[in-house]
């Protein structure tokens, strides 16, 4: 049976199409004083999916309830689903006196879990602070599906080394084109400046793939410099559209065509689904 968090609702119901199986009805609640309540109604005792994305501190505790509630139900099995984790990139101590915070909200799902999937986590490292099986999954390729079929002689491009490889996976899943990546050198939270490499972009249309876009600082500073060198068109495909804050202005006011995410987090760029990525591990 899948239990659905809040900020999940579209992704579990693809989920349990996927497999098969029930969602549970849940309902959320808020007390007077803040605090959250997840609760659920009848569920099967066999095994419980949770499939929330924290991306929120309400979110984490409704995923703490949700997994509780799943045990107090009976649930033999408690696998835990996080689409995206949030605290994932506070995955060391950057500074003197900083918590490891993802390994402080791991712990606090490791309390009730039976085993633990993510998808695409900044570091898949993170899957070690878990105390059950975590696992790490790839969805890049799904950004793949998409994207225009006529793309022009294509560039799938990382805005930085680290996102390389899922620059690689998605041109493999469309099944052409080139890749390359910036360097990247991040100043603040917001501000970050991007050193372009020598690849030709005049005419051809370029797909910035990354794992998460959060303030949009990354991908507009991208499609600024691509628009400058006279790219065609510029796209943006990425598994976590987080699009804090006015990130969606930015990657408009740089220039992108579009911008294709995954339905890790519902937003209305969430154009395809892990849900087959994650139906594949969880059937084995
Ligand atoms: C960091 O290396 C990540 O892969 C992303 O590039 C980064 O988190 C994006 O953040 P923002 O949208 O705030 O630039």
């Amino acid at each position: 049976m899948i239990l659905p968090g809040s900020a999940s609702q579209s992704l579990a119901a693809e989920l349990a199409a996927e497999l098969g199986e029930d969602l549970a009805p849940v309902e959320f609640e808020r007390f007077p004083d803040g605090e959250v309540m997840a609760r659920i109604g009848d569920v099967s005792p066999g095994r419980a999916v949770v499939v929330a994305s924290t991306t929120t501190s309400d979110a984490h505790l409704e995923l703490l309830q949700l997994q509780d509630a799943a045990r107090e139900a009976g649930a033999r099995e408690v696998v835990t689903v996080l689409p995206y984790m949030g605290y994932a990139r506070q995955d060391r101590v950057f500074t003197p006196g900083e918590p490891v915070s993802s390994r402080a909200v791991a712990r606090a799902i490791s309390a009730n879990a039976d085993r633990v999937v993510t998808v695409n986590p900044h570091e898949a490292a993170v899957c070690e602070f878990f105390d059950p099986t975590a696992t790490a999954l790839d969805a890049a390729g799904r950004l793949a599906e998409p994207l225009p079929a006529d793309l022009t002689d294509p560039l799938f491009l990382a805005p930085d080394e680290g996102a390389c490889d899922l620059a690689d996976t998605v041109r493999d899943a469309y099944g052409v084109g080139e890749t390359d990546y910036f360097e990247k050198t991040r100043h603040s939270g917001t501000e970050v400046e991007i050193s372009p490499s020598d690849a030709s972009v005049g005419g051809r249309d370029v797909v910035v793939v990354d794992d998460i876009v959060a303030t949009g600082s990354t991908m507009s500073e991208a499609i600024a410099v691509l628009n400058d060198r006279d790219a065609s068109r510029v796209f943006v495909a990425t598994v976590h559209p987080l699009l804090a804050r006015n990130a969606r202005t930015k990657l408009a006011r740089a220039g992108v065509e579009a911008v294709f995410g995954t339905d890790t987090l519902e937003r209305p760029v969430s154009s395809v689904s892990v849900a087959p990525v994650v139906a594949a591990e969880l059937s084995e």
